[in-house]
């Protein structure tokens, strides 16, 4: 492939891909080719001069074995992924976050000025961080129990100037401070579910990332079972799997939250479980 035009690197890419399985073969040879150019995708298909020659074509090369030979995430291989407003890096010590997750922003938008927050299970932080650059007045707090995302977590809030504060626990245990929202997109996929995962997934994103247990709800009990206990918590927003919203949504009123909502995603599917309590409530629980 040297001197070639982006046209047939494009071609030879598509086909790649798609023999591997995958299932946005020019969508990902387009974002890759992007990426390895240095130019936005849509200059691709106007530019008719374009070539890849030289080190691209290397490069080239190389993303399109690891996206079709590997089945790794496009955007592990463009280090990078767009969220809301923001764009994280993102690698193999956190998970992609999805596009249904910023429906966990959403809920986050509507906290009171100043209200006190924390993203558990924040992985790369995309979810702290997307809040934070759209609401300053929020007091944002991200943790994991896994260091390597945090670091990940960190470094996203430096290199976009966010004032996120950061920590490392597992779930709730030791963590001191209150808060008057918790939002979180735990692992919940069920072990039984472990065979039916694509290849990007299981290869590639942390296990710990996504698996909670025989029915994939382990980690959100105990997370309800600590929450109940906090005095001053009135939000609690979690994203679940499908078919999983209405066991959730009744762990939240068995913790005293009278008011349960829950949000669909683009697909209809019943992804966020919103509960909501007053501090009178909070008292009784
Ligand atoms: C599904 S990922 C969500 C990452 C990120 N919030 C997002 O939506 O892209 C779940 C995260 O929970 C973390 N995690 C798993 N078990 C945990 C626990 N017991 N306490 C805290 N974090 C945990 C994992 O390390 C992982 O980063």
């Amino acid at each position: 492939m040297i001197g070639t035009s982006t046209r047939d690197a494009l071609d030879g890419a598509v086909t790649a891909i798609a023999a591997a399985g995958c299932e946005s073969p020019r969508l990902d040879a387009e974002l890759l080719l992007a990426h390895v150019l240095g130019v936005g995708r849509e200059r691709l298909l106007t530019e008719r001069e374009l070539t890849v020659e030289g080190p691209a074509v290397r490069a080239f090369q190389d993303a399109v074995r690891r996206r079709s030979i590997e089945r790794e995430p496009v955007a592990y291989i463009l280090g990078r992924r767009g969220f809301r407003r923001i764009e994280v890096a993102v690698d193999s010590r956190a998970l992609v976050p999805r596009p249904e997750t910023e429906l966990l922003v959403e809920v986050g938008l509507r906290l009171s000025n100043g209200a006190r927050l924390l993203d558990l299970c924040t992985g790369s932080g995309a979810v702290a961080l997307a809040l934070k650059e759209e609401r300053p007045d929020l007091q944002v707090v991200g943790s994991d129990v896994s260091a390597p995302a945090l670091q990940l977590a960190q470094e996203n809030a430096r290199r976009l100037g966010l004032e996120v504060r950061f920590m490392q626990a597992d779930l709730l245990a030791g963590v001191e401070d209150e808060f008057d929202a918790i939002l979180a997109n735990p692992p919940y996929v069920a072990e039984s579910e472990r065979a039916s995962l694509a290849p990007e997934i299981m290869r590639h994103e942390p296990h710990e990332a996504l698996f909670a247990g025989a029915d994939g709800l382990a980690v959100i009990r105990l997370l309800i079972e600590q929450i109940g206990a906090r005095e001053r918590l009135g939000t609690v927003a979690l994203e679940v799997g499908a078919g999983q919203a209405g066991a959730v949504a009744e762990l939240l009123r068995g913790a005293g939250f009278a008011t349960v909502d829950t949000e669909r995603d683009l697909a209809g599917i019943e992804r966020v479980v919103v509960g909501e309590r007053s501090l009178g409530e909070r008292s009784r629980a």
